[in-house]
Order: structure tokens, then sequence, then C-alpha cells
């Protein structure tokens, strides 16, 4: 089948939708979680629009999904003073209160998430375009993620438990919460980048205000009594509307001490600065990512392109991880682009509840126009689509182009796509693809793809110091959770996994005393009587 008639009949009509799949009337969600409230917005709405078309005999229609609050500062301040009394300057129920409690608060939040799985699995097709078995990852995902970070924590607090003596001083250290959080996700992962923020946030005991992505919108309200029954009153606060309005205002307040965002760097540069005592803001920073491809002469070349066409396409290529620039040397240049051809063509369109299907609509609006004019300006400069159909579009859709060769005067050879083109940029001297990454803006990860040991070795060593993860003969990713995810430059800003993530939303404080008879005696006296939950010997089995 070519691409053009594969696109004739890519969008579906409403009859064609597997009943299981449809979404029936609009969501019209005025509701939002304040101060353990759900709160009814008569303000106005934001449309909800989704990447997906159907076919009618009008032409294609967009559905409209339904519409979310579009809350002023007024009402986003309102909760950000409820997260500020429930953290209560670190006096707050939540805040003071024993972990193994806070951990129970989580596990009967976590019960009722997985009551939803279904609900919010379909929205994330319908939302984002995420294709059915993508969705369900990211929802089993999250769920993993909550128990391993448990998991984690207990193991945090176990460590904890026991006093250290160190010159004649004896202490115990333990964790503790750092204020009022701010979470801020992004639209390709609504769900699980936004809660590897804010579990750990709410677990630690922060306060949190947390406002959903651009996308991915309507798929946190059925998560909403579950919060709101699950945590104290005003630990987590559910916000809407737009960033500019909203979120602006809570940090111009100066009352955010945490602010946990994945998005581009200019964003967080630009909210970040609006917060009055910076050197009072901790921020765990997510941002933009152009990750290269580098494959060596010597080369199993067919697990470099099983790689490079999930690492360059999977969710459309739009994963902050995934491969965004392919440098590959001229020797095997020819053969690397036929066999990526073909593994392309092989990738089949479609809607995301369809069987197999692996490229879907794009949820922005206006990207397959930014995606072409990409295109435009590289072939205008020199490069050409090599792969069949490659830029075709319909309207969300757009299917991906393989752009070759593609030099350092093309726009692509830079900006973030975030998209299914693929521009790759064959190479003789190693030295050139050194200096890209030497030169980049972006420090994320890379992959190298090669099987001579020496050329690998130099290559680790060149960009050990440039990324935060370098991949050998594998695509990137942020999996798995346990290990540490982070980046460079305009990348990202601290580290995220199971067991930092723990720590970035916490600050150590330590107890001491002269080891002498008094102090004993007296810090015994207070963990014998339980007159404290900091001093504390007590084990978390
Ligand atoms: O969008 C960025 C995500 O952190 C990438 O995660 O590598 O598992 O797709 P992933």
């Amino acid at each position: 089948m070519t691409t053009a008639s594969r696109l004739d009949t890519l969008f579906p009509t409403l009859a064609e939708i597997p009943e299981q799949y449809r979404l029936g009337e609009p969501i019209e969600q005025r509701d939002y979680l304040v101060d353990g409230r759900l709160l009814t917005w008569n303000g106005p709405l934001a449309t909800v629009r989704s990447p997906v078309f159907l076919a009618t005999e009008e032409g294609d229609q967009q559905v409209i999904l339904g519409s979310t609050p579009q809350l002023d500062a007024e009402a986003a301040l309102v909760a950000l003073d409820a997260a500020v009394r429930a953290y209560d300057n670190g006096q707050g129920a939540w805040p003071t209160m024993r972990v193994v409690e806070r951990i129970q608060h989580v596990e009967a939040f976590l019960a009722r998430m997985r009551e939803q799985r279904e609900v919010v699995v379909k929205l994330l097709m319908w939302e984002i375009g995420k294709n059915l078995k993508d969705s369900e990852k990211e929802f089993d995902r999250t769920c993993d993620y909550i128990v391993d970070t448990i998991d984690a924590l207990k193991e945090l607090d176990r460590r904890s438990s026991r006093f250290e003596l160190e010159q004649d001083t004896l202490g115990q250290i333990r964790r503790v919460p750092l204020g009022v959080t701010l979470c801020m996700g992004p639209y390709n992962y609504p769900l699980n980048e936004t809660f590897t923020t804010l579990i750990p946030a709410l677990i630690m005991g922060n306060t949190v205000v947390f406002k959903p992505a651009k996308f991915g919108v309507l798929l946190i309200r059925p998560l909403l009594e579950a919060f709101r029954d699950s945590f104290p009153a005003g630990v987590i606060n559910v916000i809407y509307g737009g960033g500019r309005e909203t979120v602006s205002a809570l940090m111009a307040s100066g009352k955010i001490d945490v602010f946990a965002f994945i998005g581009t760097h200019k964003g967080a540069s630009a909210l970040k600065k609006l917060h009055p005592r910076p050197h009072r803001l901790r921020a765990a920073l997510g941002l933009d990512a152009k990750n290269p491809g580098i494959v060596l002469p010597e080369v199993d070349l067919d697990n470099a392109v099983n790689e490079a066409v999930t690492g360059a396409l999977s969710f459309n290529g739009q994963r902050c991880t995934a491969l965004k620039i392919l440098f590959v040397h001229e020797d095997v240049v020819d053969s690397f682009l036929d066999k990526f051809n073909s593994k392309l063509a092989a990738l089949k369109p479609g809607m995301p509840w369809e069987s197999g299907v692996a490229l879907t609509p794009l949820p922005e609006e206006g990207k397959t126009d930014y995606l072409k004019d990409l295109v435009a300006d590289a072939v205008a400069k020199g490069a050409r689509v090599v792969n069949p159909g490659g830029g075709q579009s319909r309207g969300s859709f757009f299917y991906p182009a393989v752009l070759y060769p593609v030099s350092a005067d093309m726009r692509v050879y830079q900006e973030e796509q975030f998209g299914p083109v693929v521009p790759v940029v064959a190479y003789r001297d190693l030295q050139k693809v050194i200096d890209y990454v030497l030169d980049s803006d972006f420090g994320q990860q890379l992959s190298i793809f090669g099987s001579n040991s020496a050329q690998v070795g130099r290559l680790v060593d060149a960009f050990a110091n440039q990324v935060g993860r370098i991949n050998i003969n594998a695509q990137c990713q942020r999996g798995p959770d346990s290990y540490p995810f982070n980046g460079r430059k305009n990348s990202a800003e601290g580290t995220l996994s199971v067991h930092d993530a723990l720590r970035v939303f916490s600050i150590r404080t330590l107890v001491a005393t002269k080891f002498q008879e008094s102090n004993k005696a007296l810090v015994s006296e207070i963990i014998r009587n339980r007159e404290s939950t900091f001093l504390t010997t007590d084990y978390i089995f």
C-alpha cells in the first residue's frame, strides 16, 4: 500500500471506531481540587481537542473531547494558599507526619488510581494520540514507579532510624520536606513524567500545587477524587488554565519552595526569574534535548537500524529522549538508509487503538506546518526526503520524513523537532561528531552504535563529561527508573530516579548532641516516651 493510500483511509468514521474505545459526549469539566474540596469553576473554559479527526461527508472533523477550567491568577493563588496552610511552615499535619503514615496515604491513593486505569488509558489515546500499548505502559509504569518509591522511602527511613557517633557527637539524620512544591509535567507523558515528581514530592512531606500539562488534561480528572480522599486537605491541589496567567502568579508570590517542571528551558528560565527569592527555590527540571545517534563504520547495522527507528520514531518522535539527529559514517550510510527506510515503511499509521499501530496523529496545533517548514528549509539547502511518502500529511498526521544529507546550516541540525522528522548526517571524520556534541546547547543523552572497542572507548571518554547517559548499541531512554535520569547544559537541572527523587524533594536535618551521660539519658528518654517523631528508632518493616 502506498503512503498516499494509507493516508486516505487514516481517519475513521465514527461507526468505524470500536465501541470500547469511543468516548461518548464531550466532557465539560468545571471542577478542580483545592484544600480537599472539588470546587466548581464558573469562569471561562478551555476547549480540549483531540489529535484524532473523524472522516465525515463534510471532510475531516477534529474531535472535541470537552473542556477544562481556565482558572485565573486569583483562583490559582487560592490553591497556593491552601498548600501554604497545609504546610504551615513545616508544622502542618502532613510535613510532621510519621513516614509510615504518609506511605499509607500514598498506598491508599495508588489503590484508587488503579481503579481508573481503563478511563485514563482511553483518554491518553484520545488526548495525545499515544497508541494503546504505550498508553497502557505509561499507566502501569507510573503505578510501578509509585510502588518502587514507597520501597525506596522505607529503605531510606530504615537507614535514618539509627544514631551515628562522630568525633564525640551523637547525631540522627533524617530527610525532611522542603515546603510548597509546584509540579508541572509534559504533554508527551502527562501521567508518568508528572507523577515522577508529584509522588516523591508528596511522600517526602511537601505540599503540592499541580497543574496538568497542556495536553493530557482531562485524563487527570478521574484521579481528582482519589487525590481528595487520600490526602489531608490542602496537601495536593490541582489547578487548570494557562501557565502565563496561573503559574506566573504562583512563582511571583515567592511562596513556592520547589519547582518541578518538565518542558522547555525557555519556559523554565522565564518562570524561575519571576521568583522574588531565587536562592530559596529548589528546581527539578527536565528540559529540551537533541540526542544524537552515532553510527560507526564497524557496526551491527541491523541492530543500529532497529534501535534508531524506535529511538527516533516511537510515539512519533515526541519523547525528550528520542534520537533527534543521526550521524552515520559515510562507508555505511547508504546501507543504513536502505535498511532504515524499509523498517520505517513497515510502521503502521493509524488510530491509537488499532492493533499494531506505530504512527499516530500529533496533538500540537500547527505541528505539521512546523515540521513541513523544517523539511522545506533542509530541502532548500540541499537535503532530500529519502523515504517514500516522507513528509506527507493529513490534518494532524505527519508521515515521517527522513532527511539526507543534512548539514550544519539547516535548522533541523540544531532545532529539537520533537516529531517525526529524522535528519541524517554523513561524516568521515569522527571529530565532526565530537564537536557537534561539545558545541551543542543540549546534554541529555546520546547513542553510540559500533563494534570496534577502540572507537567506542574513545567516544565514551569524549562524551562522559557532556551528557547524562551514553547508550552503547541501544537507543536513548529514561528507564529503568532506578537509574539516574538527568542532563547537562539546557537539558535538565537535578537528577531524577526512584531513589534520587526522594533526595531532590527533601533536605537532611541533623539533630546532634555531645556524647555525654546527661545527653544520652535525655535522648533515650525522648525515644522511650515517644516524645518526638523525628528522634525515634522506629523501624518500618
Ligand atoms: O520525554 C521524555 C521521557 O522522559 C522519556 O522517557 O525514554 O522512557 O520514553 P522514555
